[in-house]
């Protein structure tokens, strides 16, 4: 089996960008930033990005281009010559199993979304006066059993279809479309929510630095943040990276992704605040936000009909483009071993459907079926989230530091970027330091942190 690759630079670059953009940087950022402390936090949050996010983040993309293999093969590739061998395949295979189980449950709250997305073409989300409705509308859909499995599936089925095609025909071409839609809708929500009566409120809530709100806590979460919104720690920059060229610069294909993802968080911000404000409604976490507040935005607002299509359409973009690139690790694993695309993908959407189908239960006939007190969406979001992908990162992060060694990975990095190396010994200095040292230890701060133990 020939191995894929991106046909051009932008196309990996919008493909790795639909990927970082997701329900984390639209749904989750905004409120974050609200409630930890505004540009205080955005601070915060931009020096994690330096000190932990484009460390492993570049960690990922390297051992893939190196390699240029899937993630389980790729990590025994480089630990072969280490004492490490013998458990090399192992650890390679925790962030492939961390992307399908990821793409699983990820899907049974995407699949709201699109479903939201029906509700809002069939005109359903401009009737509310007050929030009490909205959220009994909402509450309604999800104690509908049929309703999560039926969007459930239809989300990994759209998915599904996309990966049929490859990585260029699928991955590429799909980003390519995608991705600039994904941006004119939001660059659209940005001017409407600034031309807004009460904008200024909401940048206020934003924007206003209140460094007592940044508590050690807000610093956790900006960390994991940063961790989570760039896609790290299961597989996918890994694979993303394989399908490029070995002579392509790292740098300059990677910046520009984290660029893009920050870029998206922050307009979400904005947008999302402004608009909120100014109709005097109070910006709320979590579900409350997209399922509740925004619907009430839609029926107070002129054009709310096409807000609302608008809206869903923007995040349910961000969620395709991420679902298939926590899919397609387990494709190209099974790709290399010998697998055709089409088996592949199919195999894997059907997998990622049945074991997602408890997660989209969750909320309606199987709420009441808990182990340690959470439901199967829990159990899966919080061991993922919190567990197996702070491990996928330290493994990557470790493998280019410690094992694989710093002074392979190190030439691996210049190679294609000599120019951007050149001159800036500095650069060098940096990501040394962040791979080997502070990106492991910040990873096991924050995991240590999520298990409740800090
Ligand atoms: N970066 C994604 C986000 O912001 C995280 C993610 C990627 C989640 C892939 C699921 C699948 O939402």
């Amino acid at each position: 089996m020939s191995q894929e690759s991106w046909k051009s630079r932008t196309g990996f670059i919008l493909a790795a960008a639909g990927s970082a953009i997701g329900l984390a940087n639209i749904w989750r950022f905004p409120y974050m930033v609200g409630a930890n402390g505004g540009a205080a936090f955005i601070a915060v949050y931009l020096l994690c990005l330096l000190a932990i996010g484009i460390p492993v983040f570049v960690s990922e993309i390297l051992i893939g281009r190196s390699t240029q293999c899937a993630p389980r093969r790729a990590m025994a590739q480089l630990t072969a010559h280490s004492r490490l061998s013998f458990i090399g395949k192992w650890i390679g295979a925790i962030p492939v199993i961390t992307g399908f189980l990821i793409a699983s449950f990820y899907s049974a709250v995407a699949g709201w979304i699109l479903g939201y997305l029906t509700e809002a073409l069939a005109g359903r989300l401009t009737v509310f006066s007050n929030g009490n409705q909205a959220a009994v509308h909402f509450a309604a859909l999800v104690a509908n059993p049929f309703w999560g499995l039926l969007f459930h599936g239809l989300f990994i089925a759209i998915c599904t279809g996309i990966l049929l095609f490859g990585v260029r025909r699928g991955i590429e071409r799909g980003s390519m479309i995608m991705m600039p839609l994904l941006y004119l809708l939001l660059t659209g929500f940005v001017i409407k929510g600034l031309t807004m009566s009460g904008a200024s409120k909401g940048l206020q809530f934003l924007l206003t630095p209140d460094w007592k709100a940044l508590t050690p806590t807000a610093i956790l979460l900006a960390l994991g943040q940063s961790f989570f919104t760039l896609s790290l720690g299961q597989g996918t920059m890994i694979t993303y990276g394989s399908y490029l060229g070995r002579r392509q610069n790292i740098l300059a294909d990677t910046l520009p992704v984290i660029l893009m993802d920050t870029l998206v968080s922050i307009m979400s911000a904005v947008a999302v605040m402004t608009i909120v404000f100014s109709v005097d409604l109070e910006p709320t976490a979590g579900e409350g936000l997209i399922f509740h507040t925004f619907p009430m935005v839609f029926s107070r607002v002129a054009g709310g009909y096409f807000l609302a299509v608008g809206f869903f359409l923007l995040v349910t973009l961000a969620a395709v483009t991420s679902e298939i690139s926590a899919m397609e690790p387990l494709i190209a694993h099974l790709q290399q071993r010998g697998w055709g695309r089409k088996k592949a993908a199919a195999v894997c959407g059907l997998g990622a459907f049945t074991i997602g189908i408890p997660c989209a239960l969750s909320f309606s006939s199987m709420k009441g079926i808990t182990l340690f007190g959470m439901t199967a969406f829990d159990l899966m979001n919080t061991f993922c989230t919190s567990v197996l992908v702070p491990l996928g990162g330290l493994i990557a992060v470790l493998v280019i530091g410690w094992v694989w060694g710093w002074k392979n990975a190190g030439a691996q990095l210049v190679q294609g970027a000599e120019d951007t190396f050149n001159g800036r010994p500095w650069l060098k200095g940096y990501f040394w330091f962040c791979m080997k040292f502070l990106a492991p230890i910040l990873i096991v701060v924050v995991f240590l942190h999520a298990l409740n133990i800090l």
